[in-house]
């Protein structure tokens, strides 16, 4: 409410929402103004930047920005004492247009906050090169073209920080920049379109300079940095470029002969993050990693490097983030010591690493996450691995790990699993049944998928209290669906396809609660994954509750009827039945699912008709009825249009436009006589009197015999014209 005592804010109810900060820059901007006033080039900058804005995206500014009154009062300007204006700070406030070159005649200018907002065009070369700006942030733009070289020589620029990250700059990064800023302590120029050389940015002769971030562009050539006289920035990110080559030796070569001075060690060492993933780097990791004693975060992931992981590896020891996830890396990981208490995450899947889990690792008691997967790991768990009591997340996918009811016993003593990941393994194993496997009691997201495991679903999958996926496909599970399935009240992904399962479509199934209703999803805790994982090659999820909620039960030996009850599972978005002995009906409560995206009910041995409400379903996209024995007309309309003759194919007796197939003549041989005579009939009396009464009358009986189809369910199918 002290807003509203403000005379100069005319519009409070607006100020009083704005954030915080805006709120500060306003009481900053109230008592300013009681000092001393701007000078006339000052507000003619500002009204000539304000002219260069679009009528409909000035941010309302022009209520305050009045030219012929004090600038310093004006929304967004702060002044120093003097009246001098030393801040224009317009984040997120929906301004459209271009940025005008005369605010370089703010010769006082500290700070330009332009982010968040719709600006288009290019930036004024002058404001990148200004001789009073240290504080310049213009990301989330549509700014776009070239960043102009410098034109006269200077000396020495005070500019700190540089954010032009998110626009749509290309072309190369000014060499000039990298000389004249010398006072640069951090430059974010991720998410544009920057082409060429990646900079020799290593030599911003920048002494306090701490952070470069040129991720997501498309610079392009080796990293090939002598440190020379040059700054290393502590927080380095250059990922999602076009690199080519491999990390030079030297490159982080603290003791490199000419060098070799005190100074240039502790900036080396002073390096926390190092993120090199999606760069196309090849070759090893450099021995002089080990010199990155402060290393916090390494990302070298999605790369083409190969090789050992060197053991000086092991030096940075306090790594807390690793990811060399999606290289040829190949060896014994226990060439590293892996004792880093701060290490959380690291991800060294889909590599060609061999050998055990090394040994080192069960000493990282603040572990969050390990992912293994896609290796050629092997061996056994140790009993150490107890130790890893904060792990959440765990993934051994595809390796050759041997003994799942060892690996079950051992890894039951990490009390904070919730994601545990252990398919294709365990080759032809039998999948234990017995009581002793406890514990997980936190598990939410457990596969062990495509292990060609025998015996049933085991007893105690139904005690894992919160469990919401389970993936225990491509196995050789023999039995039921048990029943006791609907007990697991968090479940919403169950995928069983593809083993030797039998007996009914268990009605549990049915009543699975998160599937119910919108109200027992609400009691789902928002689970952020500890490291995104790959569901699909193209799709990764970060949160488990993004996952669809699914059944898969295709591909074993189901048997009897699709259970009416199915109805009851209003939250499904697919429902894959396919390939089991199922008979009977497609049931009417089926069309209920009204949030099915998939719905595949394939090479079964089902009978009657396709039920026409399934154009009901608006978000079906996937849909498959073949190879059954279904009869009649297809549904049409909506999304059916979609559906190519393949969703239908295998039954003879369906019928329909999108088979090419016409119902009417599926009638008994008599109606269709008789139908065939009025049509002719019609068609007479419309060619003859070429009346519009008899046009009226083929109108009348076309209607009325889409009528008929339309609403009558069981029309006599008609045998294949196909054939
Ligand atoms: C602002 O007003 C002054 C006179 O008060 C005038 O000289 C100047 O041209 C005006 N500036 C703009 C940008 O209209
Ligand atoms: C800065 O101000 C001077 C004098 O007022 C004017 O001539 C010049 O055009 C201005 N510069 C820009 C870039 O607007
Ligand atoms: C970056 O690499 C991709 C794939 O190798 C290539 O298609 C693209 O043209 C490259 N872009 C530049 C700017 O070099
Ligand atoms: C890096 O340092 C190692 C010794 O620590 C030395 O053998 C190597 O030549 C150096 N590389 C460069 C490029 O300076
Ligand atoms: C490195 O970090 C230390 C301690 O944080 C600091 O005193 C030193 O100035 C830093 N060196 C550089 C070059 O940033
Ligand atoms: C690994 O490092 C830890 C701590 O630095 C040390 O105690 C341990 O002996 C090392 N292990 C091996 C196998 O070198
Ligand atoms: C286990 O997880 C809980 C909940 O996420 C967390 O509060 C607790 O600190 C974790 N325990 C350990 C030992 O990390
Ligand atoms: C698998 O591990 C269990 C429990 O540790 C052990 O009893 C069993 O002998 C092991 N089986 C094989 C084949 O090694
Ligand atoms: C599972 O079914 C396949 C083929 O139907 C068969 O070859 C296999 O022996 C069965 N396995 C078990 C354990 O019943
Ligand atoms: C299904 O079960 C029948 C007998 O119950 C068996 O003959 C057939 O091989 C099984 N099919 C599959 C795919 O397991
Ligand atoms: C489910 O479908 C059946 C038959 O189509 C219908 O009678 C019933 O009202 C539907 N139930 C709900 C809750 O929509
Ligand atoms: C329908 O008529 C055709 C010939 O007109 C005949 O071959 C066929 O057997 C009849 N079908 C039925 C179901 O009567």
């Amino acid at each position: 409410n002290t807003m509203q005592e403000l005379p100069s804010s005319p519009r409070n109810s607006k100020s009083l929402s704005m954030p915080f900060l805006g709120l500060a820059a306003v009481l900053l901007l109230f008592f300013a103004s009681h000092t001393s006033s701007c000078t006339e080039q000052e507000s003619s900058s500002l009204i000539n930047f304000l002219d260069g804005l679009m009528p409909d995206g000035n941010g309302g500014l022009n209520d305050s920005w009045v030219n012929g009154t004090d600038c310093c009062k004006w929304e967004g300007i702060i002044c120093s004492s003097d009246g001098t204006v030393t801040d224009v700070l317009l984040a997120t406030r929906g301004l459209k247009g271009g940025i005008s070159p005369s605010l370089v005649n703010l010769t006082g200018l500290l700070h330009l906050n332009l982010s968040q907002n719709s600006l288009e065009g290019s930036l004024p070369t002058e404001l990148v090169f200004s001789r009073s700006i240290i504080g310049l942030d213009i990301s989330f733009n549509r700014l776009e073209g070239h960043l102009q070289e410098m034109q006269s020589s200077n000396p020495s620029l005070p500019l700190q920080v540089l954010n032009i990250s998110s626009n749509f700059f290309m072309g190369q990064f000014p060499k000039t920049a990298w000389e004249v800023m010398k006072n640069l302590v951090a430059l974010n120029a991720s998410n544009n379109s920057f082409t060429g050389q990646i900079p020799s940015f290593l030599c911003i002769n920048a002494p306090s300079f701490a952070m470069l971030d040129l991720s997501y562009n498309q610079f392009s050539g080796n990293i090939s940095l002598g440190l020379g006289s040059c700054s290393m920035p502590r927080v380095l990110k250059a990922g999602h470029n076009n690199l080519t080559g491999a990390l030079p030796d030297g490159l982080f070569n603290a003791t490199s002969l000419d060098h070799l001075s005190l100074a240039n060690n502790a900036k080396l060492s002073n390096l926390t993050v190092l993120n090199l993933g999606s760069t196309g780097l090849s070759g090893k990791i450099p021995d002089s990693v080990g010199q990155l004693k402060r290393l916090e975060e390494l990302y070298l992931d999605n790369n083409n490097m190969s090789g050992e992981l060197p053991s000086a590896l092991g030096n940075c020891s306090n790594l807390r983030y690793i990811t060399i996830r999606n290289n040829s890396f190949i060896g014994d990981l226990s060439t590293v010591n892996f004792t880093m208490l701060d290490l959380r995450i690291a991800d060294f899947s889909m590599n060609l690493f061999t050998g055990p889990i090394p040994e080192s690792i069960y000493s990282c008691s603040n572990l969050v996450a390990l992912r293994l997967a896609y290796n050629n790991f092997h061996g056994h768990f140790s009993p150490r691995i107890g130790n890893l009591r904060s792990l959440s997340f765990f993934s051994i996918t595809n390796n050759s790990f041997k003994n799942i009811t060892n690996a079950l016993q051992m890894l039951k003593s990490c009390k904070n699993l919730t994601s545990l990941l252990i398919g294709i393994n365990f080759k032809g194993e039998t999948i234990p049944q017995d009581e002793t496997i406890d514990g997980f009691e936190n598990l939410q997201v457990l596969t062990i998928d495509d292990c060609s495991l025998v015996g049933k679903i085991p007893l105690w999958i139904s005690k894992l209290a919160k469990l919401k996926m389970i993936d225990l496909s491509v196995n050789q599970l023999s039995g039921p669906i048990p029943s006791w399935i609907d007990e697991l009240g968090f479940l919403f992904y169950l995928d069983i396809s593809s083993n030797n399962l039998t007996g009914n479509i268990a009605v549990s199934l049915t009543k699975l609660p998160m599937l119910l209703s919108e109200e027992n999803v609400a009691k789902l805790d928002p689970k952020f994954l500890e490291l995104p994982v790959f569901w699909t090659p193209s799709r990764q999820y970060r949160m488990v509750s993004a996952f669809p909620r699914m059944l898969f039960l295709d591909n074993n030996n189901f048997t009897g009827t699709i259970p009416p009850e199915i109805s009851q599972l209003k939250l499904l978005d697919g429902l894959n039945l396919s390939s089991n002995s199922l008979t009977g009906e497609i049931p009417q409560e089926i069309c209920n699912l009204t949030n099915l995206q998939m719905l595949d009910l394939s090479n079964n041995q089902l009978t009657g008709a396709v039920p026409s409400a399934l154009n009901d379903l608006h978000f079906l996209s996937t849909f498959d009825v073949s190879n059954n024995r279904l009869e009649g007309p297809v549904p049409t309309g909506g999304q059916f249009h979609t559906f190519s003759n393949s969703s239908y194919s295998g039954n003879p007796k369906l019928c329909g436009p999108m088979l090419n197939l016409d119902c009417t003549s599926a009638a008994t041989n008599q109606t269709s006589t008789s139908r065939r005579h009025n049509l002719r009939f019609a068609l007479i009396i419309g060619i003859t009197s070429g009346g519009l009464v008899a046009l009226a009358l083929l109108a009348c009986f076309l209607i009325a015999r889409l009528a008929y189809y339309d609403h009558t369910e069981n029309v006599v199918p008609l045998r294949s014209r196909q054939r």
